[in-house]
């Protein structure tokens, strides 16, 4: 049983997916602590929810010193809209993931939905990856992809990756939790 230490910005549904997939044991992890950099937003109301610890913090240093007291073994960035800076990546590099919505390393950065569908591609989808000091370019997990259908909208597509989203999430930690993942340079060995 591994703890998780989940940072957010938002409303959570990612989060709301691993805390779901940990309490009914496809998981063999606990998410010890939601750290949010923004106050009030919904992410926190579903940790209380749960009983899980929650923390509004935007000093890395002191995330960094909630997540040591919570003996955080893997940092999960669920909609966490910061670039993470040196103090997270020194503790947790190899031990920090995050999702996002494109199949990078296409469309990084901000509205990775709104810019496939503005590129025209017939097919995207969404990435779990290492954080690095760049913004979305860590070494790849796992990804999943979508369809993008001629009458997509921002809405349906990114309805239709956030339904992925919250399966691959959940899927790469239990690998993770399971020492099945290995980073060897830029790529995640998966073993069976
Ligand atoms: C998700 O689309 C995730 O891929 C991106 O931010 C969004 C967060 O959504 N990084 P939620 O807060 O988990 O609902």
């Amino acid at each position: 049983m591994i703890n998780i230490g989940v940072l957010i910005s938002g409303r959570g549904s990612n989060l709301q997916a691993i805390i779901e997939a940990c309490e009914n044991g496809d998981i063999s992890a606990r998410v010890a602590i939601v750290i949010s950099n923004k106050a009030e937003v919904y992410g926190l109301e579903r940790a209380r929810q749960r009983n899980i610890p929650t923390a509004v913090l935007t000093s890395e240093k002191e995330i960094v010193q909630e997540l040591e007291k919570y003996e955080v073994e893997l940092v999960c960035l669920a909609g966490y809209m910061k670039i993470v800076g040196a103090a997270l990546l020194k503790k947790y590099f190899g031990k920090m993931i995050n999702i996002h919505p494109s199949l990078l390393p296409s469309f990084p950065g901000l509205h990775g939905q709104k810019q496939a569908l503005d590129y025209g591609v017939k097919v995207s989808g969404v990435t779990v990856h290492f954080v690095d000091e760049g913004c979305d370019t860590g070494p790849i997990i796992l990804q999943a992809t979508v369809p993008v259908l001629d009458d997509d909208t921002e809405d349906t597509l990114s309805a239709r990756i956030l339904e992925q989203e919250h399966k691959l999430y959940p899927q790469t930690i239990k690998l993770f939790a399971q020492g099945k993942l290995q980073l060897v340079g830029r790529k995640v060995c998966v073993s069976a």
